[in-house]
């Protein structure tokens, strides 16, 4: 038993720090009050795009999701996160929306959407969407009013300024590079674009543009919808006098996009306007945040956002365009930073892998036939008991790997074209080396489609060719052999999540790092009320002989090797072993 006295004695004897003093990660009668079951939930997010065709057309739609609920809801997940699923041009796969209380056509009706609200409800799912609200599509009949006149009524839905000397009114680039101002010749004016040219920028200092989000936003809560993911928010508001960025600033443009003097306001008139009177959660995605500054989004008292993603762990393995190497220590730090919140009223969220990220087994783990499965294991294990509301991505719990690019015309991802342009073409990076970086970055790893069997297109579609092609190695890969499998890495998650459900500590408790220098080895404590969670994972191909940082671990509840050698003191981890242990 891992008791107090213990943990003392570990403590005095300077091996390591005491668990026992441990302060609780939130305050004790924060638990279960009205308005957490967020803290509770799993997240599961949905590209539907890429999830499952149900009428043959190769694009995945709502009807693919009806008919996958039962597979999610078996996985313990409770909560979906759809990517956007609303009327758009495509010109950044639904992130350029232009009708907002439309369905994309090629997702089903609204009539579709409906059916899946009602059917995820009564196998205990509840739906978030995303909120795309920095920009619109420039097919939005707002847009496309607003470029017709200087005067026309929607002209300051936009942010338009006159051309500067030598073209664009600012040096700001766009976050996918070139940029951030295109040229309209009707007005002889720019507007402002932080992402591509087809995504003008909503002025959010025009109350009329509030109004109409707020609207939006409360059609769908309406409809009953669980909340929102809320997409490049912290980008809303811009500094009016649109200062040109200093060539350091210009290495790193989100941490000035993201400080805009009204954010914060802007965040508390949604809440105090809309949030407040529905039962929803928030997430924000974090962009150009440092982590330190996480508190002041998700502080209970600011009453802005419940959640945020940051970004730390996104940055971790590249430099802008650029893969980089890094030591566990780095990841060790993003944990223990947010594991010791600045404010002691506000919320974490855990993520590996999203849309825009490179698959999380072939990043943070290894994708080679020998470690695939047991790396995703030992990764899932941290998703699933770090601090934070987890945040699965579909294909996640299979294992899903990076997809095989060979040539550039192997990516659809808008943000390839035009940072091949900024980069290559303007002669800045060669073209090999920016492929290959490529390959391991690129977001479409995230994109192609889910395996489900191993029938052509992985059962994805019967359409003779999907919108993008499944990955080969899904004969291996594929939900059918995992749910089989009851050793599969989609069955171990699932057991961390019914874990979860079980044990307090792993949703509410405190964190502490345990062995912060070890350099494979990642083992860390959780702590609630009388119960303490050891979680010990080697983080690495090599089998190893660990000494616990902590004499009595307790009994082990879940390890991710059939057989782990659990004996006193020392231990023998395989490769990617983890282990969890209460007491
Ligand atoms: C967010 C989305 C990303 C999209 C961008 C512009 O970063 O996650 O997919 O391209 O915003 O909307
Ligand atoms: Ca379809």
């Amino acid at each position: 038993m891992l008791n107090r006295r213990n943990l003392l004695a570990v403590s005095t004897l300077g091996a390591s720090a005491a668990l026992a003093d441990l302060k609780p990660a939130i305050a004790k009668d924060d638990v279960n009050p009205t308005h957490t079951w967020w803290k509770e939930a799993v997240v599961y997010e949905i590209y539907p795009r890429s999830f499952k065709d149900s009428n043959g057309d190769g694009i995945g739609d709502l009807g693919g999701i009806i008919d996958k609920l039962p597979y999610i809801r078996d996985l313990g997940i409770d909560t979906i996160w759809l990517a956007p699923i609303f009327k758009s041009p495509n010109r950044d796969n639904g992130y350029d929306i232009n009708d907002y209380r439309a369905i994309m056509p090629e997702f089903g009706t609204m009539a579709d959407f409906d059916t899946l609200m009602s059917k995820a409800s009564k196998l205990g799912i509840r739906i978030i969407l995303d909120l795309v609200v920095n920009h619109t599509s420039d097919q939005h009949p707002w847009f496309q009013q607003s470029r017709l006149s200087r005067d026309n009524p929607y002209r300051d839905y936009y942010i338009w300024r006159k051309p500067g000397h030598g073209g664009a009114p600012n040096n700001w680039p766009s976050v996918f590079g070139g940029s951030a101002w295109t040229f309209d010749q009707a007005t002889d004016s720019g507007y402002l674009h932080l992402f591509s040219p087809q995504q003008p920028d909503l002025n959010w200092d025009n109350p009329a543009v509030r109004d109409e989000i707020f609207s939006i936003m409360r059609f769908w809560l309406d409809k009953g919808v669980s909340g929102f993911r809320m997409d490049a928010i912290t980008l809303i508001s811009k500094d009016p006098s649109l200062p040109n960025l200093t060539p350091e600033q210009l290495h790193a443009p989100e941490y000035v996009y993201a400080a805009g003097p009204k954010l914060h306001a802007y965040l508390r008139e949604m809440n105090d306007r809309v949030l407040s009177h529905y039962d929803a959660m928030t997430v924000g995605e974090a962009y150009g945040i440092r982590a330190d500054e996480v508190s002041l989004f998700t502080d209970r008292s600011r009453r802005e956002l419940d959640m945020v993603f940051a970004f730390d762990i996104v940055h971790i393995d590249r430099d802008g365009w650029r893969k980089i190497a890094w030591p566990l220590s780095k990841l060790k730090k993003i944990y223990a930073e947010a594991g010791q919140p600045k404010s002691q009223d506000s919320w974490n969220t855990v993520f590996l892998d999203n849309h825009d990220q490179p698959r999380a087994v072939s990043r943070f783990g290894n994708d080679s036939a020998q470690f695939r499965e047991v790396s995703a294991k030992a990764i899932s294990t941290l998703l699933l008991t770090q601090c934070g509301t987890p945040f699965l991505f579909q294909g996640e719990e299979l294992g899903m790997t990076n997809f095989p690019f060979r040539t550039l015309r192997d990516f659809k991802d808008a943000q390839v074209a035009s940072q091949w342009k900024a980069k290559v073409d303007a002669g800045l990076v060669a073209p090999d080396v920016f492929l290959e970086n490529l390959k391991s970055l690129g977001r479409d790893n995230a994109r192609s489609p889910m395996q489900w069997d191993r029938t052509k297109n992985a059962g994805f579609t019967t359409a003779a060719s999907p919108w993008f092609p499944v990955n080969p190695n899904y004969t291996d890969v594929n939900a059918q052999s995992s749910v089989s499998d009851l050793n599969s890495l989609y069955h171990y998650i699932g057991r961390l999540i019914a874990l979860r459900k079980k044990l307090p500590a792993l949703i509410h408790g405190s964190y502490r790092d345990l062995d912060p220098d070890h350099v494979s080895v990642f083992c860390y404590a959780r702590q609630w009320n009388n119960s303490t969670i050891v979680v010990m994972i080697n983080m690495c191909d090599r089998g190893i002989t660990y000494e616990p940082p902590v004499p009595q671990l307790g009994s082990l509840v879940t390890s991710s090797n059939e057989q782990p050698n659990v004996g006193k003191g020392i231990t023998w981890l395989q490769p990617w072993e983890a282990r969890i242990y209460a007491a």
